[in-house]
């Protein structure tokens, strides 16, 4: 695949859906940077949401620091109020008979809610929110831990999210003793997603309560580029876990991992809030690799050298599916590269 220029691939970023916050932090208003663009995200008195920029356009301060009124939010400095659709609904410093002048507006973005997290998307999308045919049908509720933030590009987090050869070196505490072999690992893709099913083996021994299990785990990996990934864990007669991991750029090189962690009904093994603890365990055994990877993003430009080998399957092949988005998303970039399902199975 030819080098890509980082530009571009920013560009292409712009109109790709990212989680912005939690509902449940939302009894603030809360301010976040996607991509360089300062926002701030609210919920409305009427359980909607809002994602504008967090630069007030009367005289620049930070309505993050503001309070919703109604369907509104109140920038702290004058009191002028902004609705989710860009609209201002009052300056307080006019009097009664004097109207909002015309074409007063605030920069807003679309606000989707989605598994317990705001989404918001900056440039027309190329794509709706990721859909998951897994779940469908499925029984299930879900909890969320701490936004982690790393300082490393989403393409680097969600490579290391569904990378296997890492298991038995990064979490050994967790995991324990796993195989440092990787089998031929049946990685599918298709256009700008990319699926591997592989089972887990289940005797590191830790004893830790989700990690080892009497019956087989099978790991199924959905992830949808730019980067979103579904990880169901199938314990067959134990129920179902579900971990969905998506990271928001806040720069080329800095993001934050938004995580929503599920149990089905039939799940037999520890609640579910003890499942965000064990599972915050693991996030943490990646962070200090993810801050140390160099450089902080996927050299798609060619800025390094690396070498690849067959257990690095699934992360070519994801590469090819984000690259594949950034083409979607800015018009080309030669394409005719990449073909349309990568195979590697057999190794
Ligand atoms: S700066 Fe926001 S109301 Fe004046
Ligand atoms: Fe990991």
């Amino acid at each position: 695949v030819a080098p890509v220029a980082r530009k571009q691939v920013v560009r292409a970023l712009r109109r790709a859906w990212f989680p912005v916050a939690r509902c449940a932090d939302l009894e603030r208003p809360r301010k976040i940077t996607l991509l360089g663009d300062d926002l701030v995200v609210f919920r409305t008195a009427g359980g909607g949401y809002g994602v504008a920029s967090n630069r007030c356009p009367h005289r620049g301060a930070g309505l993050d620091l503001g309070e919703v009124h109604g369907d509104a939010i109140a920038c702290p400095y004058h009191g002028w109020q902004w609705r989710a659709d860009g609209s201002c609904a009052r300056i307080p410093s006019l009097g009664v008979d004097e109207r909002i002048p015309p074409g007063v507006r605030v920069q807003t973005h679309p606000a989707e809610e989605a598994w317990g997290l705001v989404w918001t998307c900056l440039e027309a999308p190329v794509t709706p929110l990721p859909a998951l045919p897994e779940l469908e049908g499925l029984e299930w509720r879900y909890g969320h831990g701490e936004p982690i933030p790393v300082q490393a590009g989403i393409a680097a987090v969600t490579e290391n999210f569904r990378d296997v050869a890492h298991f038995p070196f990064v979490h050994h505490a967790t995991m324990g003793d796993l195989p440092e072999v990787v089998e031929p690992l049946d990685v599918r893709r298709d256009g700008i997603e990319v699926r591997m099913a592989r089972p887990y083996l289940t005797h590191g021994g830790t004893g830790s309560a989700i990690w080892e299990r009497q019956e087989p785990i099978v790991f199924h990996y959905h992830v949808v580029a730019p980067s979103f990934v579904c990880l169901l864990m199938d314990y067959g007669a134990g129920g179902k876990r579900i971990l969905l991991n998506a990271s928001t750029p806040h720069d080329a090189e800095s993001s934050t991992i938004f995580w929503v962690e599920g149990v089905t009904s039939d799940f037999v093994g520890p609640s579910l809030e003890e499942c965000i603890v064990l599972e915050t365990q693991v996030y943490a055994e990646d962070t200090p690799i993810l801050n140390s990877l160099r450089p902080r993003e996927v050299p798609f430009g060619g800025e390094a050298t690396e070498y690849s080998v067959a257990a690095d399957r699934y992360t070519l092949a994801y590469r090819r599916a984000f690259l594949e988005f950034v083409a979607r998303a800015t018009g080309g970039l030669g394409m005719e590269e990449v073909p349309e399902v990568v195979r590697a199975a057999g190794g």
